[in-house]
């Protein structure tokens, strides 16, 4: 009897892992087929149950065919049933579960269609009421209204899967180039970018009124784990982060988020621009090149449907190597354009994002990296380049199509007597010994970024808004997620 158990559990776990599923996933579900599976033809002839939600319905006079899809692509499984399994709770939206026997498709449309035998409204869904309609193509805008419902359609299944396989595209990147993942603390006492963009965490509840600080200092959101991370670097050389963000400014704009996801690295043992903009540019290609091969299909229905020609765009971001030019000559071809532009463009301005457009769209609709800004620009941690009269900082910001500022980054000032003065300079001397202490114990040159995640979606797929690219918009008036 051992024996016999043993075997049902090899041979089911071989022909789980040929499909690239998990052996444990599979016995649990025991005949359940994922839609992928069953598209990709691996059960033709075996009675198999596939569980998800109706895309459509068409009943005949003696057949009613369903699409059912489950979320682990973007194709729906066509399933064939006699017209006596009709049943008018199976509806646009319902959930269902459907057993019967995987054959191949005599229709041009699906390589394989499931013959049901058996099939379970599990959940039944109102037509009616259900904001999403069966034939209409909804926009960005009406979906958003609904950000509990939005991940049935097409456009946000597709969304995060692309999300996910991009998030894995990362984190593969930095493990396949020696970076060591830290978990930085979401929770934290510095204001890394010192914009004072901070939200403060406090308990709420009576019991906690008396307090000043839970903490027994401010506390707040992390606004970048930079800091952090340049701790492990002192140790590790190389380090990574990719967590939650926040910070408190204009939620309003289309490329900002209160809340959004940041990929940040540290490198040690470099004095040059280039080792950071080296590693920025391998992220953004690994990311895009495996978003557009894994999710052939995903990112098609956005190129075509949602924001159509992106794709032509995309790749010819991809043709080249990212241009790189100084702050100084961005500011030549910002004076030099005949464009009238809002904001100021003298030396020693913030670029703005139309700035930043202009930019991009001059060097010929690629990704471009602008380095060494002036050094009153940067935070306190950018290193001094020493020079003049137009002192600048070893900062850089790649800045791409259609969004404008992707990546911050810069060199760290690792020189101790010129931190601490520009730190005492603004009184956060004291606050910052920590910070200090990594320049007398073992300081080395070194540098890191940070790369917006939601802008890199934004990105790829071409998405204006950049609520639209992730999980939950926040505060919905229709409803507070
Ligand atoms: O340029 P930022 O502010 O850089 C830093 O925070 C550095 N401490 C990072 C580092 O060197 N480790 O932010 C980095 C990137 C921006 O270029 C932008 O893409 C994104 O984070 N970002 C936002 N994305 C969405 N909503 C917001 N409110 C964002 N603020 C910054
Ligand atoms: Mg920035």
């Amino acid at each position: 009897m051992f024996q016999a158990a043993v075997k049902t559990l090899s041979s089911a776990s071989t022909s789980s892992v040929s499909r690239g599923i998990s052996s444990s996933v599979r016995l649990y579900c025991e005949k359940t087929l994922r839609v992928s599976e069953a598209l990709s033809g691996a059960d033709l002839g075996s009675n198999v149950t596939v569980k998800g939600w109706v895309r459509s319905v068409r009943p005949q006079k003696t057949n009613l065919f369903l699409h059912v899809n489950d979320g682990s692509s973007l194709q729906s499984l066509q399933v064939v049933a006699g017209s006596e399994l009709n049943d008018p709770s199976l509806t646009f939206g319902s959930a269902v579960e459907v057993t019967g026997i995987l054959k191949k498709s005599p229709r041009q449309t699906q390589p394989v269609e499931l013959e049901a035998e058996q099939i379970h409204v599990v959940g039944k869904c109102n037509p009616l009421d259900f904001p999403f309609k069966i034939k209409d193509r909804h926009s960005l805008e009406y979906i958003r209204q609904f950000p509990h419902l939005r991940c049935r359609t097409n456009t946000f299944s597709s969304l995060l899967r692309i999300r996910s396989e991009a998030t894995a595209a990362i984190h593969s990147y930095f493990k396949e180039n020696g970076f060591l993942q830290i978990h930085t603390p979401i929770i934290t006492s510095n204001d890394c970018e010192g914009a004072g963009e901070l939200f403060q965490v406090e308990p709420s509840g009576p019991e906690h009124e008396e307090d000043e600080n839970y903490f027994s200092v401010p506390a707040f959101l992390t606004v970048s784990g930079q800091l952090h991370l340049e701790v492990m670097s002192g140790a590790f050389s190389r380090v990574y982060t990719f967590g939650p963000t926040f910070r408190a400014e204009n939620s309003q704009s289309r490329r900002h988020l209160a809340e959004f996801y940041m990929v940040e690295a540290e490198v040690s043992f470099t004095q040059s621009l280039e080792d950071l903009t080296k590693v920025m540019e391998g992220v953004f290609r690994s990311a895009t090149e495996h978003v557009l091969a894994r999710c052939a299909e995903d990112v098609d229905l956005f190129h075509k449907h949602v924001t159509p020609g992106h794709r032509g765009r995309v790749e010819a971001m991809m043709k080249r190597k990212f241009p790189v030019i100084t702050y100084s000559e961005a500011i030549d071809i910002l004076n030099s354009s005949s464009e009238t532009f809002v904001f100021p463009t003298n030396w020693g301005c913030d670029l703005q994002t139309e700035h930043e457009k202009h930019l991009v769209k001059h060097c010929g609709n690629t990704p471009v990296f602008v380095i060494d800004y002036p050094y009153d620009l940067k935070p306190f941690y950018a290193r001094d380049n020493l020079d003049g009269p137009q002192h600048t900082a070893a900062a850089v910001d790649l800045l791409v199509p259609g969004v404008g500022e992707l990546c911050g980054g810069s060199l760290r000032e690792e020189r101790l007597d010129l931190l601490s003065a520009r730190l005492e300079a603004v009184g956060l001397e004291e606050t910052y010994s920590w910070y200090l202490d990594l320049r007398r114990f073992g300081s080395v040159p070194h540098g890191g970024f940070g790369l917006g995640f939601d802008r890199f979606l934004q990105c790829v797929l071409g998405v204006d808004n950049i609520k639209d690219v992730i999980p939950f918009p926040r505060f919905s008036h229709s409803c507070p997620l």
